[in-house]
């Protein structure tokens, strides 16, 4: 693989590809941080409540917080694998899993809570205020977005490709692959001020190495 620039969709693409051909492998990193741990027992105070839309499920590690509880989870994840490895973590019946892509689908319904976990540092700077607007639309009255991710702090960890406009990182597979994934590592105060742009009120706060926000989306939000 040659290393020019890419464009979004293409590094969209590539990024996608990367989480499909490890998926099998995505897992074992639960069983190996200690902070992720912690994370997830955190996220299990918060109020992820109700009718829930989870993008970016993934392995579903973490849908299995909210299936306890709510009264339905809706998994989003583009990668068609990431499903049958979530249902060994996740079978109860109120959670249905989707396969779409999260830059092109749009929610068709309401929800109480939108939650997603280390998803927010892989859109890149350009597809941000779409990314807002459309989980600006999921929310019922009076329901929320809670989110996870990677903070500055964290950034440290990553083979990142200094030389790019949209924030790049390398991610390799144990078979040798070599994948280029958008990663932008944001502070706590960065995406607060982002969602005060689009007239959210948030909180957003650092743990650990990570970021934990709560927001509420504007009340004239995009309707569904
Ligand atoms: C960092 S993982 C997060 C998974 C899970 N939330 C977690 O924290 O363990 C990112 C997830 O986004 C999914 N993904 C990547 N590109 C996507 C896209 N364009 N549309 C939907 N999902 C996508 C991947 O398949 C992967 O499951």
């Amino acid at each position: 693989m040659d290393d020019h620039p890419l464009d979004d969709d293409t590094l969209l693409a590539e990024q996608l590809a990367y989480y499909r051909a490890g998926a099998a492998a995505y897992d074992r990193q639960y069983t190996r941080y200690e902070g992720l741990r912690k994370l997830l027992t955190l996220v299990d105070g918060l109020p992820v409540t109700g009718d829930v839309l989870e993008p970016a499920c993934g392995s579903g590690r973490w849908t299995r917080l909210p299936a306890a509880r709510a009264r339905s989870v809706t998994a989003v994840d583009g990668a068609a694998e990431m499903p049958a490895i979530a249902r060994r973590h996740v079978s109860h019946p109120g959670v249905r899993f989707l396969r779409a892509d999260l830059f092109e689908w749009r929610p068709h319904r309401r929800y109480d809570t939108v939650f997603f976990a280390f998803w927010l540092s892989h859109v890149p700077p350009a597809r941000l205020p779409a990314f807002w607007t459309t989980v600006a639309a999921a929310p019922a009255p009076g329901g929320r977005a809670i989110f996870v991710d990677d903070g500055p702090a964290t950034a440290g960890h990553e083979e990142l490709l200094t030389d790019r406009t949209v924030p790049t990182a390398v991610r390799r597979l144990d078979d040798g692959s070599r994948y280029r994934i958008a990663k932008t590592f944001r502070a706590p105060r960065t995406v607060a001020a982002d969602l005060a742009t689009l007239d959210w009120s948030a909180r957003v706060r650092p743990v650990g190495g990570n970021i934990v926000g709560i927001a509420k989306p504007p009340s004239r939000a995009v309707e569904p």
